[in-house]
């Protein structure tokens, strides 16, 4: 039987829906259709039948099969199910009738920030791995800690990039997003708090909740203008007060081409946070995900440097491919210790053959980076220049790295734009997905991940969603608007 959601929890993901702006089932549908997209109702769950959610809501049934049948319609439910429809993505896209927007063969994803493999590099990782594999195969396969050749490879970059490190205290991790679950597990919990910059990447804010601890948004400091010649980094006076008045258990940070804005922090800043967080007794926890993808040549020290008691997590996921499913954990001997016993509670170790791979991809990190960070450049210039052109009362902030960049809205329209975004041929990630209490309703996320041909494509479709809100502006109440967050 497929998982289906209970009429109390679609009532309280829908939160104030009904804003009284369109008929009833236009505004249900389309607040279900964004928690579909934005990945807070899952796919292939069974949504409740009609009569409860009519019951729980307090609407005529009527309202609620008008609203399903719209979503039937529109692909994010699927058919003949009676009413227990089950939750899914379309997959053509609408015509799009816009005049200038090139029909794409499908929709154009800027809610994910990814790129292709780093093709033959790769695959040749892969075809060494396997000559490898016959000496390994007499082990059992089990090693909770990571094949030593990978975790040898991790130590020796962590040891070049200036931060001494020994495989002991490496632990690889499928991916970053599991490290930060393994060290969530260990480090926080119910009763604690986690401090985070605010926005940040929302797969940790939902891991963070997730682990049922309290997050502390202390915000960036607003962004400047493409143009601007300096960023506006951290508010460290901010951080440090956060730090001081609310000793969390753990900060979340990410420090080098910050997800989303781009922004990569200064070693002074560096300093004053280590120096911050051991007063406070808070473990740094800083993600390093896209500290490869350095566009700018801005040189900076990784954390660690600072301060032996920081806790660095990796992955290849953005220097090489996410399919390779790889990522770390850099602590002391004592703390990945304490890591290593929680790992082994969700899992028993990675796959060995990927970890082989994994391994020479690492010794030769730079191979491939050269060409990737080539094209990521120009996909910068044309996304700024495009957003320039066509949504002149955007102000996207020129990221220092990493592959996004942060516009600030003329309106707080980010949700209704995403939701009317699959019509123009483009899924969007929402402003307010990168933080907590519905902040960020005024900014979007657009990814310089596609080719410039696509970017073109996807910025048209931008400018036609956005004149589309602009003439029916009742829309942009079709959710509520966000409500200012208590911040630390
Ligand atoms: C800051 C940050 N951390 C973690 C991840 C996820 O990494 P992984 O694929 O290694 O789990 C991403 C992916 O976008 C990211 O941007």
């Amino acid at each position: 039987m497929s998982p289906s959601l209970n009429p109390s929890a679609l009532a309280r993901l829908l939160g104030a829906w009904n804003l009284g702006a369109a008929p009833a089932y236009r505004e249900l549908a389309d607040v279900v259709r964004l928690l579909i997209m934005d990945g807070r109702i899952p796919l292939d769950v069974a949504l409740p039948s009609e009569r409860a959610l009519a019951q729980t809501l307090g609407l005529s049934r009527t309202t609620v099969t008008a609203a399903y049948a719209g979503l039937r319609e529109q692909g994010f439910l699927s058919a003949g199910q009676g009413s227990r429809g089950r939750t899914g993505i379309p997959h053509r896209t609408v015509p799009v009738s816009a005049p200038g927007v090139a029909l794409p063969d499908g929709i154009l994803d800027l809610a994910y920030a990814s790129l292709p493999a780093t093709g033959e590099v790769v695959h040749r990782a892969f075809a060494d791995a396997l000559t490898d594999l016959p000496a390994l195969l007499p082990g059992f396969g089990y090693d909770a800690l990571g094949v030593p050749a990978l975790r040898e490879a991790i130590a020796e970059r962590y040891t070049a990039a200036g931060v001494p490190t020994t495989a002991s205290q490496i632990l690889v991790t499928s991916g970053a997003q599991h490290a930060l679950n393994i060290v969530l597990r260990t480090l926080a919990g119910r009763q604690q708090r986690v401090l985070v910059d605010h926005p940040t990447y929302p797969n940790a804010l939902d891991a963070i909740r997730a682990s049922g601890s309290r997050i502390i948004p202390v915000p960036l400091p607003p962004p400047t203008a493409a143009g601007a010649a300096a960023s506006p980094g951290w508010d460290m006076d901010a951080m440090v007060a956060a730090l001081q008045q609310q000793r969390p258990a753990m900060a979340y940070m990410v420090p080098d081409f910050h997800n989303p804005t781009g922004r990569l922090m200064s070693d002074l800043q560096r300093r004053r946070l280590v120096r911050a967080a051991a007063a406070s007794g808070t473990v740094l926890v800083v993600d390093e995900t896209l500290r490869a993808l350095n566009l700018d040549g801005g040189t900076t020290s990784p954390l660690a440097a600072f301060s032996a008691a920081v806790v660095s997590i990796g992955s290849l996921s953005k220097s090489h491919w996410a399919g390779l499913r790889t990522g770390w954990i850099r602590a002391e001997e004592d703390l990945l210790g304490r890591f290593i016993a929680t790992r082994t509670t969700m899992d028993l170790g990675g796959p060995v053959v990927e970890q082989l791979a994994a391994a020479g991809l690492v010794r030769s990190l730079e191979e491939p980076l050269g060409a990737r960070l080539a094209t990521l450049r120009e996909n910068r210039t044309v996304l700024l220049e495009l957003l320039a052109e066509h949504l002149p009362d955007w102000q996207p902030e020129r990221p220092a790295g990493g592959l996004t960049v942060w516009c600030r809205l003329p309106a707080a329209s980010s949700t209704a734009l995403t939701v009317i975004a699959p019509e123009f041929g483009i899924r969007l990630a929402a402003g307010p997905r990168f933080g907590a209490g519905g902040a960020f309703e005024q900014f979007l996320r657009v990814p310089f991940t596609l080719p410039p041909d696509q970017l073109e494509t996807a910025v048209r479709a931008l400018r036609s969603a956005q004149d589309r809100l602009d003439a029916a502006p009742q829309l942009r109440r079709t959710l509520k608007p966000a409500p200012a967050v208590a911040i630390a």
